[in-house]
């Protein structure tokens, strides 16, 4: 099974992808979270580097060119093979990420994006199983961003219209590629038990995060699920 976390930085994909991990595993799943563009593989890493941390201006093309050869890797060695050994495979981001922040908010022709991923990548990544976008008022997703005081790379260092763009970009993807919105206004617990419907877990008893857990993009502590 192949699940999409998708939006906006700072809505907290990453919390949330790890909590279902955690679910999935203690049904004894083999279960992996993969970070577009990042991810347990080292040429995705590079390219992570390449894009996001070198300093490099480059043209938003060449970044979605990236971007695309990035989650090619990441497919390739890393999901396909788990969802081929009937795994679930969890990734926060996939290419709609592009359309966000590549042609809505860098300006590359968004029917472009959508032809040059659908000519590369395999149907399964275009057509996850579940798609879900998290969204947050711009106010919101300030207020986590400073909190978590990481604003230094590339695309959540750049001004506020071009995140207004992208913000306003998802609800607009999400009705295109018919795909779940979740207000992620809401805390860990709340979302995690809105997804987890989406998905047909019969279980929707509360999740309580042990070890404080933040509630932005950072891995969790603890899941004990009552
Ligand atoms: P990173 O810190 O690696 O991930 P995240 O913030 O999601 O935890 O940063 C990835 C950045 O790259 C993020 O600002 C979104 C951006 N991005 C794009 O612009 N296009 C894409 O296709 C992808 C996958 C990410």
């Amino acid at each position: 099974m192949y699940i999409v976390i998708e939006g906006q930085d700072g809505t907290g994909k990453s919390t949330q992808a790890e909590l279902l991990k955690k679910y999935y595993e203690d049904q004894g799943k083999e279960v992996v979270v993969i970070e577009e563009p990042d991810g347990d593989l080292p040429q995705a890493h590079d390219l992570h580097d390449m894009i996001l941390t070198r300093g490099y201006k480059l043209e938003p093309l060449t970044n979605f060119l990236l971007f695309t050869a990035s989650r090619l890797e990441l497919w390739r060695k890393i999901a396909e093979p788990l969802l081929k050994r009937g795994g679930v495979v969890i990734s926060a981001r996939n290419y709609w990420s592009s359309i966000a922040y590549q042609g809505y908010g860098e300006g590359v022709s968004r029917s472009r994006i959508i032809k040059i991923t659908k000519d590369i990548m395999p149907e399964k990544y275009c057509h996850p199983d579940y798609g879900f976008i998290l969204t947050v008022p711009d106010e919101v997703r300030l207020a986590r961003q400073k909190n978590r005081g990481k604003a230094t790379e590339t695309f959540e260092a750049k001004a506020d219209d071009f995140q207004q763009r992208v913000n306003g970009a998802y609800p607009k993807i999400a009705k295109d590629f018919n795909l779940t919105l979740i207000d992620a206004s809401g805390t860990i617990e709340e979302i995690q038990a809105e997804i987890r419907q989406h998905l047909g877990i019969q279980d929707l008893s509360t999740v309580i995060l042990k070890d404080a857990a933040s509630d932005d993009d950072s891995v969790v502590g603890e899941l004990r699920v009552v």
